[in-house]
């Protein structure tokens, strides 16, 4: 049994989803505050908050979870710059209540939603795991943070675990039935998406970054190869394996006018686009070297193309123009 915190958020879902098709029983943990009831797809849903140590425990003592996977946390690179506070509290002070509750209740097996953010300013690209960790915004930090955490609690309580540091999760659920919803939405795919259905024009932040096209670059990976990376991960530690850290991208680099182009493409339609500043906190470049998981773990991204991710975020878009408030209507909630 699996106790997936934030399973009703994005990534969460889809992994959820995957678990389940895998065979693994799942119990997702969530305060619903940027997640969707709908996306739990009617596995057993627990409201709750990852801070209040003793529903954590009641969650993995009543679920007889072996494992968490953690995904609740807030992810506004932009925001934790201007509200530190706030992202320790959830971020860091959110992971460390359930290693608490783990190690009361004997619950060993730990998969965390780390963040290419850990790595801050690349000295070398593509980034190993083995790069220099030197976050540039709050987020990065906390996320680090629980990483340096994790062997104190292996050493204690004998909690091992992978940790998933991710880069860009893009795109949608193929089947479509889950996909991106975040209110509001920050993430650059949907919202290029939004402004060629006619919405604002696009605003790209910077075009003054020492890249190919003055953009920032990133590694877009489609959020059902990252489902598939939790699946193996969590297999990898049933089979009694270290604990150990992984990138999880297509080692592709992606610039903002690349996505836009690619928008632009599966769309039909041409997104208006007006140049702003830099946001605060933007490295200019992250992209993976994934040569790790791909040896240890086999995982290859199936869907890793940027016209692929966007067309399976945008079918999603196109069928639900409000997100999961249109499948809560269908259900009459
Ligand atoms: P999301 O906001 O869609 O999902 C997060 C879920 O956690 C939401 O359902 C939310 O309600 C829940 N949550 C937040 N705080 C909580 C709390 N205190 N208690 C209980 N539930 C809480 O975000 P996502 O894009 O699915 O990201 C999931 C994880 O992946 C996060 O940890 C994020 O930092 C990490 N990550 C995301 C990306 C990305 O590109 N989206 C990249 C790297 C890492
Ligand atoms: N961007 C724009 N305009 C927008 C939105 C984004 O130009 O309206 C640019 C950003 O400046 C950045 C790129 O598009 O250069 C990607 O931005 P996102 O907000 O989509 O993603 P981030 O790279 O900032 O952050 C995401 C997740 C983090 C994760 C990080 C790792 O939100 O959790 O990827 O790179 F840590």
């Amino acid at each position: 049994m699996i106790l997936v915190t934030g399973g009703a958020g994005y990534i969460g879902s889809h992994s959820a989803k995957a678990l389940g098709r895998a065979g693994y029983r799942v119990v997702v943990f969530d305060n619903l505050s940027a997640g969707h009831r709908e996306a739990a797809l009617g596995a057993q849903l627990v409201e709750g908050d990852v801070r209040d140590v003793g529903a954590v425990r009641r969650a993995i003592r009543e679920s007889g979870a072996d494992a968490v996977m953690h995904f609740a946390a807030w992810l506004d690179v932009a925001a934790s710059v201007r509200d530190p506070v706030g992202y320790y509290r959830n971020n860091l002070v959110g992971a460390l209540a359930i290693l608490e509750a783990m190690a009361a209740e004997a619950c060993r097996q730990f998969v965390f939603s780390s963040s290419c953010a850990v790595y801050g300013e690349p000295v070398e690209l593509p980034l190993p795991e083995t790069h220099p960790t030197a976050p540039v915004n709050a987020y990065g930090q906390t996320k680090l943070a629980v990483e340096q955490a994790l062997p104190h609690f292996e050493r204690a309580y004998g909690i091992r675990s992978v940790s998933l540091r991710y880069f860009n999760a893009a795109g949608a659920d193929p089947d479509g039935e889950l996909g991106e919803d975040h209110s509001p939405e920050f993430h650059v795919i949907p919202r290029a998406l939004a402004a060629a259905q006619g919405g604002a024009p696009f605003e790209i932040f910077g075009e003054d970054y020492p890249t190919r096209d003055g953009t920032c670059l990133r590694d877009y990976v489609h959020v059902t190869d990252l489902a598939d990376a939790h699946v193996r991960a969590v297999g990898h530690l049933q089979d009694g394996a270290a604990s150990t850290t992984y990138n999880v991208g297509t080692e592709r680099p992606s610039s903002v006018r690349d996505v836009l182009a690619a928008v632009e493409r599966v769309v039909g339609r041409r997104v208006p686009t007006k140049t702003a500043l830099r946001r605060p906190g933007d490295p200019a470049a992250l992209f993976a070297s994934s040569a790790r998981i791909r040896e240890n773990l086999g995982w290859v991204p199936a869907r890793p193309g940027l016209e692929t991710i966007v067309a399976d975020a945008w079918r999603w878009h196109e069928a639900h123009p409000r997100g999961f408030a249109m499948a809560a209507r269908r259900s009459g909630r």
